[in-house]
């Protein structure tokens, strides 16, 4: 994992920066991102700010990537606050839609941020597809951490699981509901947060975040 700078041009790797106890901004616009970072963040003595309490624009992501958008979300709330950011860009990609909703998860639910209808949506796209196709999927999630300066360091975990329907359970949020990690029954939306922060995308990006930066 590293920021943009490690090994270019055949120069040695630089260290990985060490994150100081101290006030850090989850740059996410999204309150369901926010809680489950501020919930990973607790044992570490640091004061999370969430982008909305700064007021910070939530930019548009332009990137190719789930890095890339992470990476330039954090880059533009480092810089806006003077504080070093934490984004998370993440999203789910249904492997028989070529992975598909992939890094546009959240434009899928629209304007009105409505997961119902995103849900909805991926059903319908799989049911249009021969019988028998498979209902795998995995949320990937990339987190990127950024400080004022520009310097950048980025971690990346993924999910496995399969697709249910009718969506089950309320908790968690965005796609929760219609996705069953491997090895489980529940959705991610009926299970105990602590069950989901124990096996997600989210809590293995934040793991080796945590072993690298604290
Ligand atoms: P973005 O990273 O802000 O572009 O949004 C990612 C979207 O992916 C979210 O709005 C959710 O719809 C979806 N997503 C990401 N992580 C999760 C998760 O842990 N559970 C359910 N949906 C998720």
């Amino acid at each position: 994992m590293s920021g943009p700078d490690e090994g270019i041009g055949g120069e040695a790797p630089q260290a990985i920066r060490k994150l100081q106890p101290g006030k850090l901004v989850i740059a996410s616009h999204n309150p369901g991102k926010v809680r489950e970072i501020r919930a990973l963040l607790a044992p570490f003595g640091i004061e999370p700010v969430s982008a909305a309490e700064l007021d910070l624009p939530e930019p548009e992501e332009t990137g190719v990537t789930f890095i890339a958008n992470a990476e330039l979300k954090a880059l533009q709330a480092a810089d806006l606050s003077g504080l070093p950011a934490l984004s998370d860009d993440s999203g789910l990609c249904v492997e028989a839609l070529g992975n598909e909703p992939g890094i546009f998860s959240a434009r899928w639910a629209g304007e009105a941020k409505d997961f119902a209808v995103a849900m909805q949506r991926i059903e319908d796209r799989l049911s249009a597809l021969p019988p028998g196709t498979g209902r795998d999927a995995h949320f990937i999630c990339a987190l990127a951490l950024a400080w004022p300066d520009g310097h950048v360091e980025w971690f990346e975990g993924r999910v496995d699981g399969t697709l249910v329907w009718p969506p089950r359970g309320d908790k968690g949020f965005g796609y929760d509901p219609m996705f069953v990690p491997l090895g489980h029954s529940e959705t991610f939306g009926e299970m105990n947060p602590d069950t989901k922060h124990a096996m997600s995308h989210r809590a293995k990006a934040f793991a080796q975040l945590v072993d690298a930066i604290f």
